[in-house]
């Protein structure tokens, strides 16, 4: 009898599953695709009419090094940007700034000023594209800097879409990336919330992730579970704030992770699809559909990814990306086999890219809508994880709600529990990584990286001082008065923050006048 499995949520994984399996009820709980509780996928017709977006996640070096890396990535095919920022500008300081030394430009793109955004963006039609942009904290910075390039491009800012990630909760408990403490970055958020919804109507407000708590370690069942509660939490600060749920639910979109383990993530996908539409009906009382349904981007597992042997991560990227797509994803992001290693070559990112191609156009994945649907094994698992979600929910509900539990380090400590187990597994050889742990080399053959611009510190510097020469320093400084005078308030910050922005206040300007109201947040010793 072979040894009992184990799924990576904790439950059993039976041999062989029959219709004993499958409790009573399935076709209320699974539904039709694009009905209510949405298990089979947010939409009717799913990729049999539109294939999920291809969403490859860049950025790196300057602007202007960014800017040619989009451009590459269009003429491939995406049919989505996704931007990343590096560290100063997640963390709201400038190029220039001592703190910034040494990670300008490292994982992400330097961005500091409406000139910079200028760059990033130059010869992209803003009214054609959707853009992500994985940036938390200042994300109101960084979507005002869009919006206000997008209008010099002509565009109708109504028209305008993409996404920001804006979802500080889960920096507090993974990553790292946030700046004011949370009461004020709920202010924050809802602020976007209410400002998008007369000015961006069509520009997703919020990515909720789960992916960096998987990154870090979390179980599916601990990634939705942790996701979905900080859903609840955002969802309830807006309502706080006055805002009714069906005026900001329609443009909550959340961010997942894909494993190897496929039949668990379709499951894993399946699950919060159902969840969060009886959440919305049931306990928000939302009324229109689209507040029922969970959009979500993914992208593969990072941390499957090995530095040795490389190439293998092209087959475990491409299972991964199997997983997404069985499991409903709307824009998938599919890591570079050599990402591992350092930022993707050009060869690297385009391979990654042709992967999703080749899934969309040379399999029949896209012919029907979730074909796992009734198949004993993925109904049963899809089944399970409900169950655990549904319990790591309610613990996260019993210690107050998602800050409450943050403040109390317990989704942190959960996570931490499960990452350190995996940790032995994979020293002990009970997980398998392929080159890793087992099927190893002797030698490793070369690799040449990509190489970015050596002296992006000195040229972001420059640019900074020409900028702060050439503004007119009276009408930044109004400009900053007036959003202090605004985050003391009620009053929402985004207007007079555009108004800043696009007299060429800096990132760091604009978000340190935000800290010189509200502070820094700094963790409870608890962490
Ligand atoms: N039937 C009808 N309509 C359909 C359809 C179908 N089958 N398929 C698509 N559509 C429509 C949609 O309704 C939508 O129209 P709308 O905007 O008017 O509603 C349009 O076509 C586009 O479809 P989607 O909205 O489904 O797809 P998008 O790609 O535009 O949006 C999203 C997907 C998940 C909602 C959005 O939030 C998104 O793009 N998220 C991306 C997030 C991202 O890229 N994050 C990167 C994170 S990287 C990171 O965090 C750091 C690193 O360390 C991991």
């Amino acid at each position: 009898m072979s040894a009992e499995k184990r799924a990576e949520s904790g439950f059993e994984v039976k041999p062989v599953y029959g219709p004993a399996d499958v409790r009573d009820g399935l076709a209320d709980r699974v539904g039709e695709p694009g009905g209510y509780p949405f298990t089979r996928g947010v939409y009717p017709t799913m990729y049999t009419r539109r294939p999920w977006t291809m969403r490859q996640y860049a950025g790196f070096g300057t602007a202007t090094e960014s800017n040619a890396r989009y451009h590459q990535l269009i003429r491939a095919g995406t049919t989505g940007l996704s931007v990343a920022f590096d560290l100063p500008t997640q963390m709201g300081y400038d190029s220039d700034e001592p703190v910034a030394h040494g990670e300008v430009g490292k994982v992400g793109v330097a961005i500091d000023s409406i000139e910079d955004m200028r760059r990033l963006f130059a010869g992209i039609p803003l009214g054609e594209v959707s853009t992500s942009m994985t940036i938390n904290a200042p994300a109101a910075v960084l979507l005002l800097l869009y919006q206000l390039v997008a209008e010099e491009q002509g565009v109708d800012p109504a028209t305008l879409t993409g996404t920001i990630q804006n979802d500080v909760l889960k920096e507090y408990i993974a990553r790292g990336t946030y700046i004011y403490p949370p009461a004020h970055s709920l202010r924050l958020i809802t602020d976007i919330f209410a400002y998008c919804r007369t000015e961006l109507p069509r520009w997703n407000t919020i990515s909720i992730s789960g992916y960096h708590m998987a990154e870090a370690g979390a179980t599916p069942a601990q990634e939705i579970a942790f996701t979905l509660a900080n859903g609840v939490e955002y969802v309830r600060a807006a309502i706080d704030a006055g805002l009714r749920v069906d005026d900001f639910a329609p443009r909550l979109a959340f961010f997942f992770v894909s494993r190897t383990s496929l039949l668990e993530e379709v499951a894993k996908f399946r699950a919060a699809r159902r969840i969060w539409a009886r959440l919305m009906r049931e306990e928000f009382g939302a009324t229109n559909p689209k507040s029922w349904t969970l959009r979500f981007h993914t992208q593969t597992a990072g941390v499957q990814l090995t530095a040795q042997q490389p190439e293998v991560n092209m087959v475990r990227v491409t299972v991964q990306a199997i997983a997404a797509v069985l499991g409903g994803t709307q824009s998938l992001h599919t890591n570079s086999y050599d990402e591992a290693i350092a930022l993707p070559t050009e060869k690297a990112a385009r391979l990654a890219l042709r992967t999703q191609q080749v899934l969309a156009n040379e399999t029949d994945l896209t012919s029907t809508v979730d074909p796992f649907a009734g198949s004993y094994a993925v109904e049963a698992m899809t089944d399970e994880v409900e169950r655990a979600v549904v319990e790591l929910m309610g613990k996260v509900e019993d210690r107050g709600g998602a800050v409450a539990a943050i403040e109390q380090g317990f989704q942190k400590g959960e996570i931490e529990r499960t990452a350190y187990q995996n940790a032995l597994d994979i020293d002990s050889g009970d997980r398998v990584v392929v080159g890793l742990n087992r099927y190893t080399v002797d030698t490793e053959e070369p690799y040449e990286p990509l190489r970015v611009d050596p002296d992006i510190e000195r040229t972001q510097s420059r640019r900074l001082a020409e900028l702060r020469a050439e503004r007119d320093g009276e009408a930044v400084r109004v400009a900053l008065a007036e959003l202090r005078e605004a985050a003391s308030g009620r009053e929402n910050v985004l207007p007079p923050m555009r108004k800043a922005l696009a007299a060429r206040a800096t990132v760091g300007e604009v978000c340190h006048c935000l800290r010189e109201v509200w502070g820094r947040y700094t963790p409870s010793d608890v962490f």
